[in-house]
């Protein structure tokens, strides 16, 4: 059933609530990538809540606030090594294991970040 999104499958904005809360609450506490972290906890998962939405195939709730994603660009004031895209990809891998979900779809929903997070690499180990 290609044309329910993943959002939906996963069970929208629910789901999408619990896995933000979740996952930055692993990244603010992770000794590789938490002093990344200076502004508000609860904004940046706000925003990243907005964002997933939308790239999940949900409503552009992100762009509609924020304008155009460019997450690269928005990345580069933060210099981001290949360790530290590691670190958030285990963070976002503990925080999609902890979601009542079905093994196949956690799986699904986890493929969709490594390129992205290699992508946000800026800096050289
Ligand atoms: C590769 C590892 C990554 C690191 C270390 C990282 C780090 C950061 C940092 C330091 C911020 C700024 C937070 C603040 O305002 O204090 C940020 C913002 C953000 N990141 Fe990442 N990030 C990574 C990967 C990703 C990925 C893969 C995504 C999306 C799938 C993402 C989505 C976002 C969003 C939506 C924001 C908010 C942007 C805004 O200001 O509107 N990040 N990230």
């Amino acid at each position: 059933m290609d044309h329910i999104s993943l959002y939906e499958r996963i069970g929208g904005d629910t789901t999408l609530r619990a896995l933000t809360d979740r996952f930055y609450d692993l990244v603010f506490e992770h000794e590789q990538i938490s002093h990344l972290f200076k502004n508000n906890k609860e904004e940046i998962k706000e925003k990243q809540r907005l964002f997933l939405t939308q790239f999940l195939g949900g409503p552009q709730l992100y762009s509609d606030i924020h304008g155009h994603p460019m997450m690269r660009a928005r990345h580069m004031p933060h210099a981001i090594t290949e360790e530290d895209a590691v670190a958030w990809l285990r963070c976002m891998a503990e925080a999609i294991g902890e979601l009542p979900l079905s093994e196949p779809l956690k799986e699904e929903l986890f493929s969709r970040f490594p390129k992205t997070a290699f992508f946000m690499v800026n800096k050289n180990s």
